[in-house]
């Protein structure tokens, strides 16, 4: 017996649903993505597209990905560590005018494009001159807030605090040292910000599938990433819950079991 919907737009993600869902079990397809992964590091690939013109440092599926995520989660403040040259910044700030304007047309309000009411904050321990003033003149500049120094600093967690108190949709993401020990007391400090239905997204879990080798020069690798940082973390916070369908989904995504769900 055919169970499929009769309604066409519930009858294409059902099928989509379902075909990702069974991706899962694709282990030659995962290996596959992990190798070119593993090329794509090599080659620096993550450093070769712009977000409206800031660099942006992410592969191009997780900024589909997150597009997915704030669409659906629809938050009024996304909090990230690790700033760079402000492309993910800039791409939060876009989806968040984006919420406001489809809010103002829901409500049939005009919208002010002064009045920001969505924000992002971004931290991070070194926010280069160049690049704070290029973020600072962009058109969406108005929604971003920016704090330099280390995201697990008692001071830098104290403000972060404050500021998230006045939202009440709050989206967290993780991208800045990227030590197990780092992303423990960054975890520790920001996921609890997460509203519940949002996420806390926890980026460059990747590591721990590349080889040995791949970062000769940094103090991460295999054993020592942000996905043994998850893996620890969740062991003591059942509110939080990896999304595996986004990385079924991706399959190509620097983010694998980095999507954390805030379910409780
Ligand atoms: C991978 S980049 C961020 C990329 C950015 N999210 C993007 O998508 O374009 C990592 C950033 O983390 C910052 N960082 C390193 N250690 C940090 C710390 N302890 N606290 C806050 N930021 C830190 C670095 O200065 C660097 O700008």
């Amino acid at each position: 017996m055919n169970s499929a919907p009769t309604d066409p737009i519930a009858a294409f993600q059902q099928e989509r649903h379902e075909r990702i869902a069974g991706y899962a079990a694709d282990t030659a397809w995962q290996e596959l993505s992990t190798s070119w992964l593993r090329r794509a590091f090599e080659q620096r690939y993550m450093h070769n597209f712009s977000w409206l013109d800031r660099p942006i440092i992410q592969t191009p599926s997780d900024i589909i990905a997150m597009q997915q995520v704030i669409w659906q989660t629809r938050p009024d403040l996304i909090i990230e560590t690790g700033i760079a040259h402000g492309g993910s910044l800039i791409f939060s700030a876009s989806m968040l005018a984006l919420l406001d304007i489809s809010d103002a047309i829901e409500a049939g309000e005009k919208l002010n494009p002064r009045v920001t009411r969505r924000k992002v904050l971004g931290i991070d321990i070194d926010i280069r001159a160049h690049n704070r003033a290029a973020i600072e003149a962009h058109p969406l500049a108005s929604r971003i807030d920016m704090i330099q120094g280390s995201s697990i600093a008692p001071e830098i967690i104290e403000q972060a605090r404050a500021i998230a108190a006045n939202y009440s949709r709050v989206l967290v993401c993780l991208d800045s040292n990227h030590t197990h020990k780092h992303v423990l007391a960054e975890l520790d400090a920001y996921a609890e910000l997460t509203s519940r239905g949002s996420y806390c997204v926890v980026f460059d879990t990747i590591i721990e599938d590349m080889p040995e080798d791949l970062f000769p020069d940094r103090p991460w690798g295999p054993g020592n990433n942000p996905k043994t940082a998850v893996w620890t973390y969740l062991k003591s916070h059942p509110e939080f819950e990896i999304d595996m369908s986004i990385q079924n989904r991706l399959l190509i995504t620097a983010a694998p079991d980095g999507y954390l769900k805030r379910v409780a």
